[in-house]
């Protein structure tokens, strides 16, 4: 075996065990989640933004494009964990096609509830996702 088979041999190993840690670690969902995120990046010219850097100093930005009272796209960008990342893109697919006192009334326990939980020192990315739509709610309308 070459040196560059032995080393993708090694890459190879390397991922599966990761793969298994993050099994291990977190719901299927929150992989489905935070490995193929639709909603991830930046919606041009949003109606409403939100974006708060938190406790663990990453960031979490939400950017909504509102219809009257309806929410009909929502967008995020983190450059924080793999949980923020599953976080902001449920968070962003729950909200999208509901109206704003609707979306205000989602709390960390429902989107930990869909995502079917979290590891405990992950839930403040929860928080995090929600206290940013809920500052994206509250910002000045167009
Ligand atoms: Fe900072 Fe998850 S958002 S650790």
């Amino acid at each position: 075996m070459s040196s560059d088979e032995d080393f993708e041999e090694m890459v190879k190993n390397l991922q599966q065990k990761i793969d298994r840690d993050e099994e291990e670690t977190y719901s299927k969902k929150v992989i489905k989640e935070y490995r193929s995120p639709t909603n991830f990046g930046f919606i041009e010219n949003p109606d409403a933004t939100g974006q708060i850097k938190g406790p663990c100093g990453d960031t979490v930005q939400i950017d909504l494009r509102i219809k009257g009272n309806i929410i009909q796209d929502a967008h995020f960008w983190t450059d924080g964990c793999g949980a923020s990342i599953a976080c902001g893109n449920m968070l962003t697919k729950m909200i999208t096609g509901l109206s704003l006192g609707e979306a205000k009334r989602i709390t960390e326990v429902r989107l930990l509830e869909v995502l079917g939980g979290l590891p405990e020192e992950h839930m403040h990315c929860a928080t995090l996702a929600i206290m940013t739509l809920q500052k994206a709610l509250t910002c000045p309308q167009k």
